[in-house]
């Protein structure tokens, strides 16, 4: 940013350019247009009514506190989940900063801990299953948020995937044109037998903004990525994408939000068909398509296997 730049709205020195906007902001204009940002997607979509009962997926990260934060700022009560992955110190550290903001805040956070509850851990998983750690942590969460918005009596289940996050993983679909996957990347999924509504009122925020928005409330969060995800594909298309955004700034939310508004609506008959009946797992009762769920056959695999540290799966990643 220019020494000297100044607000776009109020004319006082700017804290942040925002290259996509074309202009400037300070603390306070910068916070008004992240919150319009939010109240957009929120109408646009019909993500959230006053109505529900929210449950926020907490990571301890800057996106995850950044949404609870800013659906209390737009009048949305919400309560937090965080569920321990058992990821080493980033698991104890992440869980450190969710507790934190939900003290400081007053609010209640839900606890689930994987190898507490289901008797094991991320690393123990990615190695028993021999696949990459993010597989096992994907359905994990996947499986332990649905449950604990359906066990909570929540209606809706808000994650902090930003508009980073969803520019990366639409690319990584297109690229190998995952039609199943496209059709269900949506920022609202609605509610079915066994599964809560699924919101991402974050879509229209970059990571770089819901950084900036945690600093400017004060918020401590944790900046370290997931030791296990270093190197992924999903970084890579981040990166690729951040570099054409420094090209043509701007690209990346063209590219996501016409996707949403011109692409998915194409692909709707997909996810109906993806949509039928489904029965119930004979060990947990979750929907599935086969006898056990994939989450149940997870615990089974991994529970059996010896106990593996992180350090032997994250060695001469960095
Ligand atoms: P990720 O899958 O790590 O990109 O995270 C995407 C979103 O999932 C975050 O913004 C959070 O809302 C949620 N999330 C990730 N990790 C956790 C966790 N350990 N506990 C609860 N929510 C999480
Ligand atoms: Fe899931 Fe890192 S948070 S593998
Ligand atoms: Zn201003
Ligand atoms: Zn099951």
């Amino acid at each position: 940013m220019n020494p000297g730049s100044k607000c776009r709205v109020c004319r006082q020195p700017a804290i942040i350019d925002l290259p996509r906007h074309n202009a400037n902001f300070c603390a306070e204009h910068f916070v008004e247009l992240c919150k319009r940002q939010v109240a957009k997607a929120i109408d646009h979509w019909h993500l959230l009514t006053r109505e529900d009962r929210i449950l926020v997926a907490v990571s301890g990260g800057k996106d995850s506190l950044a949404v609870w934060d800013l659906l209390a700022e737009l009048g949305y009560a919400a309560d937090g989940l965080y569920v321990g992955l058992g990821i080493g110190d980033y698991s104890d550290v992440s869980a450190e900063y969710a507790r934190g903001f939900a003290r400081a805040r007053g609010l209640h956070l839900v606890e689930v801990n994987l190898r507490g509850e289901y008797g094991y851990d991320i690393p123990t998983a990615a190695r028993a299953t021999r696949r990459v750690p993010c597989s096992a942590c994907g359905l994990s969460k996947r499986h332990l948020f649905d449950k604990a918005a359906l066990d909570g009596g929540y209606t809706a289940l808000v994650t902090g995937h930003n508009l980073d996050d969803e520019a990366a993983v639409l690319l990584g679909n297109t690229l190998r044109w995952e039609i199943d996957y496209l059709a269900r990347q949506l920022p609202l999924l609605p509610a079915r037998d066994g599964f809560p509504k699924k919101v991402k009122p974050l879509v229209r925020l970059t990571e770089r903004e819901t950084a900036a928005w945690c600093v400017v409330r004060g918020i401590d969060y944790l900046v370290d990525e997931c030791p296990m995800a270093v190197g992924n594909k999903h970084l890579q298309y981040k990166a690729t994408l951040n570099q054409m955004e420094t090209e043509s700034p701007g690209s990346k939310a063209s590219f996501y939000l016409n996707f949403v508004e011109r692409m998915a609506p194409m692909l709707a008959g997909r996810l109906a068909d993806d949509r039928g009946a489904l029965g119930s797992c004979a060990e947990c009762g979750a929907p599935t398509s086969g006898d056990v769920c994939a989450f149940c056959r997870l615990v089974a695999t991994a529970s059996a296997h010896e106990r593996v540290p992180v350090e032997l799966l994250t060695k001469g990643k960095r």
